[in-house]
């Protein structure tokens, strides 16, 4: 089983480094593990070379962007490929081809608060203005549109009265690295070692 992790041109990497070293840790049981990154010059990508990830870089403007990722993904045999900050919609084709075996996650717990124009802060302000008690992160497939996948795990955590988007993302931004890495453990449960009777 190989993993490849999309990250995206404002990427802190913080859910990559945690697939990459659940990936040496052999927590997620993967053979091996790819960085696909817009540009070298962005912090996920040190942190990339620091955890001595392969990396491939591709610009999503770029015309040939969705043949080019595939053209990765088939080359590099990746199984299942990892969205973490990545903030565009993939190429319809890109999709299509590797339907099932594309993962994303967001900070909320869908379907509520995602969509276009859900990123970021945006996400926390609109749950502390909606009065939630709780909030927390899901995992989900990737289809053609915004956050609208069936959800493959969820994780919950509390919102308290006196949080702002930013307390609220940093507790919600903990619980994502454990959901991504659970999620991933489940997805080669159910794909992978399937019929097998392995226990994970
Ligand atoms: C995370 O909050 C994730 O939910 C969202 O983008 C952010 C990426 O953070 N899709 P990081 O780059 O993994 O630290």
């Amino acid at each position: 089983m190989k993993l490849a992790v999309l990250v995206g041109s404002k990427g802190r990497g913080s859910n990559m480094t945690a697939l990459l070293n659940a990936c040496k840790s052999g927590r997620i049981s993967a053979s091996g593990s790819l960085v696909i990154a817009p540009s070298e010059n962005i912090p996920a990508v040190g942190n990339a070379h620091d955890l001595r990830a392969d990396i491939a870089i591709i610009h999503p403007s770029d015309p040939h962007f969705g043949e080019d990722l595939l053209a990765i993904l088939d080359a590099e045999r990746i199984d299942l490929l990892c969205l973490a900050g990545y903030m565009r919609l993939l190429p319809k084709d890109v999709v299509r081809d590797f339907e099932g075996r594309i993962l994303n996650i967001h900070p909320a717990l869908l379907p509520k608060y995602g969509g276009k124009g859900m990123y970021g802060m945006r996400v926390h302000q609109a749950v502390i203005d909606a009065g939630e008690k709780e909030s927390g992160c899901s995992v989900h497939y990737l289809t053609e549109k915004y956050d609208e996948g069936e959800v493959l795990l969820q994780m919950k955590c509390p919102v308290h009265p006196d949080d702002t988007a930013e307390t609220l993302a940093a507790r919600v931004l903990e619980l994502e690295h454990e959901c991504y890495i659970g999620a991933v453990r489940k997805w080669i449960r159910q794909h992978i070692y399937a019929g097998r009777n392995a226990s994970l």
